[in-house]
């Protein structure tokens, strides 16, 4: 499948990677390619510039927004939650209708520091905003309540865990629960519309705290029943 992943952190580094190896024609987007390729500086967490990732990576191809969104048969939104209507307003509503976008945004504000707050959160979610924004694509959030090395290969923890789907849409749900299975994800639950990703992103205060009391970001959360 053709597929965009909007975003050049280590979410969209680490899908992009995967979906590649999986055999899928991949391309990253990015608000301006030649500045993403210019930094020579590790970003804020210490990761390595996108260039040298790029460097190892070269089946991904590298386009603006709207250009990767375009050619895309199925687009991940792997931006930073502040951000992300704005990069999906570039990537353009013409080259986003009537597909599926994978959400893995989550709508963190570190304007007060550490631990962030959620700038929407109880009565409404990004993932609404997303789709109340671009009604003619089918939103599907999911992945955001793991870190990204676990969104991509869930068995490197060496137990089940879950994930979780939320959006309008069955098939898309579907196309989505497909994938995430080729990850290797074996327990994907469907919460039902997209309003039910208010719950996966009010789920964010707790993992934070989590990471905190462990001491790590390899782990997820299992929901045995
Ligand atoms: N890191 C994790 O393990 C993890 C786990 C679960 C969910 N998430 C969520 O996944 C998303 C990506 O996280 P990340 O850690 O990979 O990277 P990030 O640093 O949160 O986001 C990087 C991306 O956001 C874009 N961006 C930032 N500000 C923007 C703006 N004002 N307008 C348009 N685009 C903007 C950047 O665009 P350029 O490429 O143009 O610079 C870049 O591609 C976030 O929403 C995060 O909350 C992350």
């Amino acid at each position: 499948m053709k597929i965009a992943v909007l975003g050049t952190g280590m979410v969209g580094r680490a899908l992009a990677a995967r979906l590649s190896g999986l055999g899928h024609d991949v391309t990253i987007g990015t608000r301006d390619p030649r500045a993403t390729l210019a930094r020579t500086e590790p970003d804020g967490m210490g990761n390595p510039p996108f260039q040298t990732w790029a460097a190892a990576h070269p089946d991904v191809a590298l386009a603006p927004l709207g250009e990767a969104a375009a050619g895309a048969e199925l687009v991940v939104n792997a931006t930073n939650g502040s951000g992300a209507l704005s990069a999906l307003e570039q990537a353009g509503a013409d080259h986003l209708a009537d597909k599926v976008l994978i959400d893995t945004s989550n709508p963190l504000d570190f304007s007060q520091g550490f631990p962030p707050t959620l700038f929407v959160k109880d009565t409404d979610s990004l993932g609404e905003q997303i789709q109340r924004a671009f009604p003619q694509t089918r939103v599907v959030k999911t992945l955001n309540t793991l870190n990204a090395d676990l969104m991509v290969d869930p068995a490197a923890l060496g137990a089940e865990s879950s994930v979780f789907v939320s959006g309008d849409d069955p098939a898309a749900k579907a196309t989505v629960t497909e994938l995430l299975e080729s990850f290797g994800h074996t327990d994907v639950i469907d919460l039902g519309d997209i309003s039910t990703a208010r719950g996966t992103e009010m789920l964010l205060p707790m993992w934070l705290r989590l990471m905190g009391a462990l001491g790590t970001a390899a782990f997820n959360f299992r929901i045995v029943r």
